[in-house]
């Protein structure tokens, strides 16, 4: 008898739990398809209480690979009720958990920490088949995302607290930290693993227990994350993952309304983050929010071309372009703008788009095709407008590929210039003075990261303090790291983490002693 392919799991699923055979046979199928080392990895239900579920109804949601279109797996559709649960185990395992030591924390998130690079290829791989960015990205992702574990681990037995000299005879002020309780955490498909870590890292380490809510574009590099966390010794109910597609706004709503959960952490969208601010607002909860980018990158006349030049690749181009900070707008001084463009074309002229997983690739497809057609319609909004395309401009039809592409003289009014494009699109805008491009950088609601390239130490300074953005790149296009405090301004979010953002985790609570004559 052949084996079932695949592409038959979500009609067959809902009866393999009654034939053990089969099921195993769909397992090894599965397996093949992804390719791990080690296949048990691969966690295709949700997780509650410590145990691997599905949902009530046993409906699915159906995972592709975004470079060949291909159904990869499935996970849970689960709803408000699988919430609910999910919230109740992290409230049960609340107590025991945020009265362990912080060195015990510390111990647990280092072993993770040591699982993530053991199963580098595997969790790298993971990456590349559902986000589709390449093998070289998603092992750099890997890194990125351990380093969080690893940055969080040495954060948790730093929550000092502090000792104030009373004004008044006799009295001690003392400041101590203690966790906030439940975490819900809703992460982006863009970084399928790191943006988890960045949130889940600075929980764990502050003692609380979670919720996770993971993209359904890229649940897998999350569900094998709890596994890692799991034989790290995180115990039951400290970490729990609910994953929904159609009944996102149930989920994200209980999340932010339940009065158990005492803290939001989302990455997405600002449209989104709006909403979920105004549903946690109802319990006044703490919110940290990394909401959209739309990044200028600036380069003057007295830059260094080459290295302004490399650095908008990377700059503009990591991630296929679908990262918040992103440069979206690239200003351009008039005294070296044919120069940059021509160079920058050259370049993008030269990469290669493909499946990930292919070493000749250098850059993956966008996460579906709904994102193709946004980077087409800004391409097309600015042609019509004036601009011109100097390589690309268009996408591979029937496919999630776009061709990297670069338009000169973008026009003011076009649509990138306040939209966050997302996509493989550098749009080359001319300048003429300081002022002016501060006041074009400037003109937008968001203000995730700026970038400039100067060699004049006097407008490093200027530009760097009047750039409206909660990060500044100064000659370089690469800001991220565990250890900065990430985040934005104006509608670019709330709070930030990594660096010192273990404290958005933590309750600071004030002790006065008395009568201590
Ligand atoms: C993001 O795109 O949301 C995060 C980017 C980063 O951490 O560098």
């Amino acid at each position: 008898m052949r084996l079932p392919t695949f592409r038959l799991s979500s009609t067959l699923l809902p009866r393999i739990s009654s034939q053990p055979l089969l099921s195993r046979r769909m397992a090894s199928a599965q397996a093949s398809v992804f390719g791990l080392k080690d296949s048990s990895l691969i966690k295709t239900q949700a997780f509650i209480g410590g145990k691997w579920v599905d949902s009530k109804n046993g409906e699915k949601i159906t995972v592709q690979n975004p470079a060949t279109l291909e159904e990869l797996g499935t996970v849970p559709e689960m709803g408000l009720s699988e919430t609910k649960e999910a919230i109740d185990a992290a409230a049960k395992a609340l107590p025991e958990w945020s009265k362990t030591t912080a060195k015990h924390r510390h111990d647990i998130l280092m072993k993770l920490f040591a699982l993530m690079q053991e199963h580098h290829d595997d969790l790298a791989r993971l990456i590349t088949l559902e986000n589709g960015k390449t093998l070289t990205e998603a092992k750099g992702e890997n890194v990125y995302s351990a380093s969080f574990v690893e940055w969080f681990a040495e954060e948790a037995v730093r929550t000092y607290g502090e000792h104030i000299p009373s004004p008044t005879a006799n009295v001690r002020n003392v400041v101590i930290k203690q966790p906030v309780g439940v975490v819900a955490i809703l992460t982006p498909w863009n970084f399928p693993s790191a943006m988890i870590t960045r949130k889940l890292g600075a929980a764990l380490a502050a003692g609380c227990t979670s919720v996770i809510k993971p993209p359904p574009e890229t649940p897998f590099s999350c569900l094998a994350l709890v596994e890692l966390a799991r034989r790290a010794g995180v115990p039951d109910g400290v970490i729990n993952v609910v994953t929904t597609l159609k009944n996102v706004a149930e989920v994200g709503k209980e999340m932010c309304e339940s009065k158990i959960v005492k803290k939001v952490t989302f990455t997405g969208s600002t449209p989104v983050a709006k909403l979920l601010a105004g549903m946690a607002a109802s319990t006044l909860k703490k919110v940290s929010i990394e909401a959209g980018g739309n990044a200028p990158f600036i380069v003057f006349g007295d830059a260094d071309i080459d290295e302004a030049v490399a650095a908008a690749i990377v700059c503009k181009f990591r991630g296929t372009g679908q990262t918040c900070v992103c440069a979206n707008r690239i200003y351009v001084q008039s005294s070296v703008y044919a120069e940059f463009a021509s160079r920058l074309t050259e370049k993008v002229a030269a990469m290669k788009i493909g499946n990930g997983l292919e070493e000749s690739t250098t850059h993956g497809p966008l996460i579906h095709q709904r994102a193709v057609e946004k980077v087409q319609a800004h391409v097309d909004d600015a042609v019509k407008l004036g601009a011109q395309v100097l390589v690309g401009g268009s996408s591979i039809p029937g496919t999630a590929f776009f061709h990297p592409t670069v338009l000169s003289d973008v026009p003011p009014g076009a649509r990138v210039n306040t939209e966050e494009t997302f996509g493989p699109m550098a749009a080359l805008v001319k300048f003429e003075t300081e002022d002016e491009v501060i006041k074009l950088a400037n003109s937008t609601d968001v203000g995730l990261a700026g970038y400039f390239f100067s060699r004049d130490v006097g407008r490093v300074w200027r530009v760097a303090e009047k750039l409206e953005v909660g990060m500044v790149g100064c000659n370089t296009g690469m800001i991220s790291s565990a250890v900065i405090p990430f985040g934005g301004i104006k509608e670019s979010g709330l709070g930030r983490e990594g660096g010192h953002g273990i404290e958005e985790y933590m309750n600071t609570k004030l002790i006065v002693f008395g009568g201590l004559a």
